[in-house]
């Protein structure tokens, strides 16, 4: 039951995000569908998976290898300022992979761990979490809450609570939504906490490109297009003909999704009208990059206080811990 009512929520403001989309009102506001996964054996919208596709067969996606090696090598240097007795609440801790390979190695490295909370909107991903954590842990507190991050009334309380993020993705919010998020985050807990919070704060272009584009993020990011005609649209789109290729744009820091149609189209979506012409661009969603001042600037900003960083060995991926 539950399940359904998330769901209906979701399509919801898919509808509406895909209005203004299409419309050309506001872009760059599609990241939250990009992970679609299919309704049965022949559906076509499978975001998910071709994310894992990228993370298994993309040599040059660097961010979620160097994620994982700097949990992995450094994790000790930020968990040893946090101290003992601490509960993490992991915002979006995905898949089983991502649980074994980053946020284990970091918990690991916790003197003294009181309890870890999953919140994720995803129930399957959040089971296999709390199996992965309890058979590392035994013995401390562990839950998981299933729903949308962004929409939480409240939390528990915890003696010493840590919110984690990891997965940059925080760098997919629009640069306004970040304080916003930030704030919103800060006022939940309510009371003094640390933030655990990882970032790419890569400039150079030619890896950055490498990273991107490149048929694996291609067929993902287009991917999109299937979920929109799946939830939203139903007749008259062609999702296929659309092709991706990342923009740049170092002066904001901004790794633009962009799709640019292959074809001209008509459709109707939610009483609207949509024409579409050959050539045209639609910016999907973006991946900011900020350098380490300009997001501990971001942060500050919102009443955080920067506490240490550390950096991957390529100095590409940042774990930030700040104190709230
Ligand atoms: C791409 S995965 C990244 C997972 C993980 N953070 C990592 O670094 O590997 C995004 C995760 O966040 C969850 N998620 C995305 N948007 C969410 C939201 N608004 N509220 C709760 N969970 C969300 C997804 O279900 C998924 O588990």
């Amino acid at each position: 039951m539950k399940n359904t009512t998330e769901d209906k929520k979701v399509i919801d403001k898919l509808q509406e995000d895909a209005q203004e989309f299409f419309l050309g009102k506001i872009n760059g506001n599609l990241w939250p569908y990009v992970y679609g996964a299919p309704q049965d054996n022949n559906d076509p919208v499978r975001g998910g998976i071709l994310y894992n596709k990228v993370l298994e067969g993309e040599q040059d996606y660097y961010l979620y290898k160097y994620e994982a090696e700097l949990f992995q090598t450094k994790g000790h240097l930020l968990t040893s300022l946090i101290g003992s007795n601490a509960t993490f609440i992991e915002l979006g801790p995905g898949s089983e992979q991502s649980i074994r390979l980053k946020t284990l190695p970091l918990l690991k490295t916790c003197p003294h761990l009181s309890g870890y909370l999953g919140i994720d909107i995803s129930q399957s991903f959040l089971d296999k979490v709390i199996e992965v954590i309890h058979s590392a842990f035994p013995s401390i507190f562990i839950d998981g809450i299933q729903a949308d991050f962004t929409q939480l009334k409240d939390l528990p309380e915890f003696a010493k609570p840590v919110v984690f993020f990891k997965g940059s993705t925080i760098a997919n919010l629009k640069r306004y939504e970040v304080p916003v998020f930030i704030s919103y985050i800060k006022k939940l807990v309510g009371k003094k906490h640390y933030l655990l919070v990882v970032h790419d704060a890569n400039q150079d272009e030619i890896s950055l490109m490498k990273a991107y584009d490149n048929s694996g993020v291609a067929v993902f990011i287009e991917n999109i297009m299937y979920r929109l005609y799946r939830d939203v649209i139903r007749v008259g789109m062609e999702p296929e003909q659309f092709r991706y290729k990342p923009e740049w744009e170092p002066e904001n820091h901004e790794l633009k999704h962009v799709l640019t149609a292959t074809k001209s189209q008509k459709f109707e979506l939610n009483g609207h009208t949509i024409e579409i012409e050959e050539g045209q661009k639609f910016h999907t969603f973006s991946s900011f990059k900020y350098p380490i001042e300009v997001f501990q600037n971001m942060l500050s900003l919102t009443g955080y206080k920067p506490i240490d960083f550390v950096l991957d060995n390529s100095g590409r991926m940042a774990a930030h811990l700040f104190e709230g």
